[in-house]
């Protein structure tokens, strides 16, 4: 019998056909390859126009080298494709519209304001969001300072920790802010201070362009002075059943208002943090257990409303009394926080079961009601 095959699907990252995960791909290639699972990599721009035929990507672990090989479409799609500004985007708009019949492991999630009104829904969630509103005008701005006094402002649609401005109200101090963030560039804006009307105007430029939230913002100042917040993944596994692969903490950079690992942040333990921020080791496992709960529950409700998914990644923040938030969550994430912060079980243990999802989906390919929905 022919093995099922898995496609990677990506895009080139430029013109010159680079990839950003390579190092990734051929490491699950090579684990498909263990468990009997034929993984390649293409992207919309090697399919053939007219033939369906994919101009793949393929390694061969023998060999330890890459090549290009004409293959058939794949049984399953593992869809990696993050958002760009490019045409190579409209590109992948078009051929999932075009193949949506396929087999997709996870089908897009939306826009982060969608699935905060999405998750805002229900109060088995909604205790865990931030106060969050979409940016409109700068009375929204104030209304918001006086119910807390720290803001993050963020792009609906950003990722990597890119234009994202935190404002703090100074106590004491009648109309004065502290303001500091990074650009969509991600170089770092050093902390000033503004009055209120110079507030409104560099926010209303900051948001000039595209939908902006406004959301409150959680103290997660470790005593050292540099932001931390926490990354858990879930995943289906081999039984087709969510599961915890695991959690790591991201402390940023000094002096930067993120703590996203591309933006100069470091992994630790989760563990480890959590038990000097909580401080017990009580608090900690409690925390972890609702934690686990919430990022299962939260997966779950996601695939019911958005379609098929086999991973999803939350952004956790968590205060100083335990109260935990999501900020964020994340469809297509990298797993390097586990390599990271020291944690290779966990690291391969996320590499793996996308493959060992995807071979009991192949298996069982009338069963999941998510896939069914979104290709109705
Ligand atoms: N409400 C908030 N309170 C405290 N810190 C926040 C808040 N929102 C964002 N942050 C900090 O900014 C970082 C980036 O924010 P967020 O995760 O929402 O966007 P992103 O990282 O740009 O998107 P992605 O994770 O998809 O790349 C968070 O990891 C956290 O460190
Ligand atoms: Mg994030």
């Amino acid at each position: 019998m022919p093995e099922p095959v898995l496609g990677i699907l990506t895009l080139y990252i430029n013109e010159a056909k680079q990839l950003e995960e390579k190092a990734v791909y051929r490491r699950m290639i090579i684990e498909g390859n263990r468990m009997g699972l034929d993984v390649f990599v293409f992207t919309p721009m090697d399919v053939h126009p007219s033939k369906e035929q994919i101009h793949a990507l393929v390694f061969d672990p023998k060999s330890g080298k890459w090549s290009r090989k004409w293959r058939s479409f794949p049984n399953m799609i593992y869809d990696r494709c993050r958002i760009q500004r490019s045409t190579r985007f409209q590109q992948l708009l078009r051929f999932r519209e075009r193949y949506k019949h396929l087999l997709f492991l996870n089908r897009p999630l939306r826009n982060k304001w969608t699935i905060h009104q999405t998750f805002s829904q229900k109060s088995r969630f909604r205790q865990h969001m931030p106060e969050t509103l979409l940016y409109n005008a700068s009375a929204d701005l104030h209304r918001m300072l006086k119910q807390s006094p720290v803001l993050y402002i963020k792009p609906a649609n950003g990722t990597g920790g890119r234009g994202i401005l935190r404002i703090e109200r100074i106590k004491n101090s009648k109309g004065v802010f502290d303001i500091q963030g990074r650009r969509q560039d991600r170089r770092i804006i050093p902390p000033r201070k503004v009055s209120a009307s110079r507030l409104d105007s560099i926010v209303r430029q900051w948001c000039i362009g595209g939908r902006f939230l406004v959301q409150q913002g959680i103290p997660l100042r470790l005593p050292g002075g540099r932001f931390h917040d926490y990354r858990m993944l879930v995943q289906k596994n081999g039984q087709g059943v969510w599961e915890l692969t695991g959690m790591a903490a991201r402390v940023g950079a000094a002096r930067s208002v993120t703590s996203n690992l591309h933006g100069g942040g470091h992994a630790v333990r989760a563990e480890t943090l959590l038990k000097d921020w909580l401080g017990s080791q009580d608090k900690t496992d409690k925390v972890m257990k609702t934690a686990e709960k919430l990022g299962l529950d939260a997966a779950a409700f996601l695939e019911e409303s958005f379609g098929a998914l086999c991973e999803l990644a939350l952004d956790l923040a968590i205060d100083r009394e335990g109260k935990i938030y999501v900020l964020e969550v994340n469809p297509k994430p990298a797993r390097e926080v586990f390599a990271r912060s020291g944690d290779g079980n966990t690291y391969r243990k996320a590499l793996v079961r996308p493959l060992e999802y995807a071979l009991w989906l192949y298996n069982n390919k009338g069963a999941p009601a998510s896939a069914k929905t979104t290709e109705e």
